[in-house]
Parts: C-alpha cells; sequence; structure tokens
C-alpha cells in the first residue's frame, strides 16, 4: 500500500466481528460501512443459507466476487467482507490493490463460541469438524492482509486499534 488509504476491508473468518466493527468504525472515520454480505443478499434476491443449498457455493462466490466488484468505485468507506471473500488469490490481490486489508485475527474457540447460535444462517459452520479444517486453511490467505488485529475483544477495542493504524497512513 503506497497510495493514501481511502478504503478499508475487514477480512477474517465467520464470527470474527467484521460487521460490528464496520459499524463501529463509520463514527470514528466519518465514512460509510458497507457489507458484502448485505449486499450478495440484495443481489441474489435471498439470504444466504437457502441460495447455497439451492445454487451451491461456486454460484454464490460469482454472486459475492459480483458485489465486490460493484464497489471498486466506492472510496471514503469501511468495507466489511464475508469470511470467504478473501480466499482465491482473484479477490485477495483485488482488495489489497484497493485499500487497507485488515485481517481480524480470532482463535477458533472463540469463534465457534460465538457462532454456537448462528448456525443455521452459516451454511459452513455447521460441521464443525470441516469448519476447523478450512479456519485452518484460510489462514494462508489472511496472513496476506497488511495488517493484523487481535480481534477477541469488543468491537469497539478493535475499532479502535484500527483507527490508529488508519491515522497513521493519513
Ligand atoms: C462465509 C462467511 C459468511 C458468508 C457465507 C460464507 C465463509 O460471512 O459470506 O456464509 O465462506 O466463511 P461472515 O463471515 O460474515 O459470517
Amino acid at each position: 500500500m503506497t497510495q493514501k488509504v481511502d478504503k478499508i476491508y475487514l477480512v477474517g473468518f465467520m464470527g470474527a466481528g467484521k460487521s460490528s466493527v464496520a459499524q463501529c468504525l463509520e463514527a470514528k472515520t466519518k465514512w460509510s460501512a458497507l457489507d458484502i454480505d448485505a449486499l450478495t443478499v440484495e443481489r441474489m434476491g435471498s439470504p444466504i443459507a437457502p441460495f447455497f443449498k439451492k445454487y451451491g457455493e461456486a454460484h454464490f462466490r460469482q454472486m459475492e466476487r459480483g458485489a465486490l466488484l460493484s464497489i471498486l468505485d466506492v472510496r471514503h468507506v469501511v468495507v466489511a467482507t464475508g469470511g470467504g471473500a478473501f480466499i482465491g488469490v482473484e479477490n485477495s490481490h483485488l482488495m489489497l490493490c484497493d485499500g487497507l486489508v485488515v485481517w481480524l485475527d480470532v482463535p477458533l474457540p472463540v469463534i465457534s463460541r460465538r457462532l454456537e447460535h448462528e448456525r443455521d444462517i452459516r451454511p459452513l459452520a455447521r460441521d464443525e469438524v470441516a469448519m476447523a479444517a478450512f479456519y485452518e486453511k484460510r489462514r494462508s490467505f489472511y496472513e496476506k492482509a497488511h495488517v493484523r488485529i487481535d480481534a477477541t475483544k469488543s468491537p469497539e477495542d478493535v475499532a479502535n486499534r484500527i483507527q490508529r493504524v488508519w491515522l497513521n497512513c493519513l
């Protein structure tokens, strides 16, 4: 990242707090928060779980990439991404070139606790064993982010730390 930071992408596993932290950062940056999951749902015209069931993950990823591409021109925004959006060279490269990418890192046991009552809306969180496997696999992608933040604390605390990083980039 050599250019001026006018966009922040929050990446990380399901349950890392990306959407909540993006909301907290709205006030701190005076930018707007965008949510790739919400934009994808809008484009699909369906919630994620039934779409996954009917059309499969590959089709969901196409819609998710469409949502990502649709906001490329938008500046002064904090973008909460879905847990799989940064996985894959094309998407990760796109985000790394477009803004400051911040990885919200949370240990798996904390993630599991946070997702306990949300497994119905997250199709990839239903099988705990499979989830542990792709948690490990995905870390090698998340590690490409410009910044890693320990996101075990509250969204407000995480947002404060990201704000300090952002202020240093101005
Ligand atoms: C996914 C994470 C979800 C959502 C979809 C797939 C993933 O977003 O995009 O269920 O592959 O990790 P959150 O990270 O907001 O839960």
